[in-house]
């Protein structure tokens, strides 16, 4: 399975981030948020698995606490709408360390991930309907 998501995740490059500054940049760099990005698709696809053998999820990357001030290719980091939708995403993540509901907090993790993404750059969720 994995190896679909990675094609996915190539897939998403063209689809998310580029937009209307490929004109301007002959080679496509990813930003600091594209690339914390694409360890949370990762990881997430893990913690699922994990839930899927009814085993714990150990831990949460800390790195995605910082989400936002990572920089984003179209500056989206700097929107107010991209901040107030951060806290979703994160308490979720919180809910997982507090070892609640796992299961609950996984799935409010995948649905902080759409939310965000039906405003910003609805490439990526391809992908994130099969976390
Ligand atoms: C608060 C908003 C927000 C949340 C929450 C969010 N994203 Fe994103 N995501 C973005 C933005 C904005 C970009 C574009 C980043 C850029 O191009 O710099 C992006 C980019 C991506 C990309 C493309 C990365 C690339 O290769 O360029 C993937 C894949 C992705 N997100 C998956 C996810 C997954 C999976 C989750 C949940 C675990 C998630 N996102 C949660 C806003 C969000």
């Amino acid at each position: 399975m994995k190896w679909i998501i990675f094609l996915a995740l190539v897939l998403s490059i063209i689809a998310c981030g580029q937009g209307n500054k490929a004109e301007k940049a002959d080679m496509y760099q990813a930003s600091e948020l594209s690339a914390i990005m694409r360890e949370m698709v990762i990881w997430s696809n893990e913690a699922k698995a994990t839930l899927a053998a009814g085993d714990t999820i150990e831990s949460v990357p800390q790195s995605f606490y910082d989400l936002a001030t990572q920089t984003a290719t179209l500056g989206e980091h700097d929107e107010a709408a991209f901040k107030g939708m951060v806290p979703l995403y994160t308490d979720a993540l919180k809910g997982i360390e507090r070892r609640d509901s796992q299961q609950y907090y996984y799935d409010a993790s995948i649905q902080a991930c759409k939310s965000c993404h039906g405003v910003y750059c609805g490439g990526p969720l391809s992908i994130i309907n099969q976390l």
